[in-house]
């Protein structure tokens, strides 16, 4: 029997990533399914939600930006309808934002960021929350980053949502303990692709140039990665292993589980030697 047997989890922005490696375990262990993006809809069944499909697990596709209220109120209730209640919400969403000093980015670049980062997760308890509270059970999984908790420079609209999605993970366990709802945020480190990304927009703002090939090598090698990453402490990535979505989706499964339901309210991350 499947850790998640019996179970309705919604998952958002499953199209790849993180999202998608959580949608498969928890299907693998049981779940059944509601999962979305901003994808389009038949290129999400079509890449996740019929390969889970064809493992056995029920699964409901939705195309939702998460950052906008209507859509996340419908898709809720559109689950409740077909599957009969939530028990896991793993808000997933996040999106890196621009890689520029304050000064230089506009308001719309900073709004945008908050609004998918940090609204979603409002959003995404908001209407999730009174059926948990209904049935006096419930598993919130935000997510947030090791990026706040360490700065990484020229990025402070994702510090800054990622930071809130603590605080406010830490509120709302706070004030959902009472009706056995735990919420917890995971903090996934860097991950290869991601970051390399990330540097190159880095060095692309700053006028630098950018070599692949290094940032790549050394990425792998030894915890300089942080540095070239633009992240000015190199005392992190202790396992040496880099971080990827499994890593996370491995937490994320036993935050969902019976097993944690004395765990609320903690940022746990899934970086390889985070220690914030
Ligand atoms: N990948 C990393 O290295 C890393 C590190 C730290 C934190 N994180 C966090 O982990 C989470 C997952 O990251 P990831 O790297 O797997 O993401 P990703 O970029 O691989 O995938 C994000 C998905 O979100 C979807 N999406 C974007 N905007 C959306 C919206 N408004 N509504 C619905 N869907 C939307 C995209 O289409 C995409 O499928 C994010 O919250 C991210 O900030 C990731």
């Amino acid at each position: 029997m499947g850790r998640l047997e019996g179970k309705v989890a919604l998952i958002t922005a499953a199209g790849r990533g993180h999202g998608e490696a959580i949608a498969r375990r928890f299907a693998k262990e049981g779940a059944a399914v509601a999962i979305c993006d901003i994808i389009p809809v038949a290129v999400l069944e079509e890449t996740v939600g019929e390969q889970i499909r064809a493992e056995g697990a029920q699964v409901l596709c939705f195309q939702t930006d998460v950052s906008q209220e209507e859509p996340v109120k419908q898709m809720v209730q559109q689950t409740l309808d077909q599957f009969g209640t939530i028990d896991i919400l793993a808000n997933v969403v996040g999106i890196a934002g621009p890689t520029k000093d304050v000064w230089d980015m506009s308001l719309t670049e900073w709004q945008e960021t908050l609004a998918v980062n940090l609204d979603s997760v409002f959003l995404g308890c908001k209407y999730v929350l009174p059926e948990m509270i209904r049935k006096q059970y419930g598993r919130v999984i935000n997510f947030s980053s090791g990026t706040g908790k360490q700065p990484l420079s020229h990025r402070a609209p994702y510090a800054a949502s990622k930071m809130a999605v603590i605080g406010f993970t830490r509120t709302l366990a706070a004030d959902v303990g009472r009706y056995n709802i735990t919420v917890n945020a995971i903090c996934p480190g860097g991950h290869e692709e991601r970051s390399l990304e990330l540097a190159r927009g880095r060095a692309d703002y700053l006028g630098e140039p950018f070599d692949e090939e290094a940032f790549r090598s050394r990425f792998r090698a030894t915890p300089e990665k942080s540095v070239i990453a633009g992240r000015w402490c190199a005392d992190e990535g202790y396992t040496q292993k880099g971080a990827g979505p499994e890593d996370a989706a491995a937490i994320a499964l036993f935050l969902a589980s019976d097993e944690a339901g004395n765990m609320t309210g903690q940022d746990i991350n899934s970086g390889g030697g985070v220690m914030w």
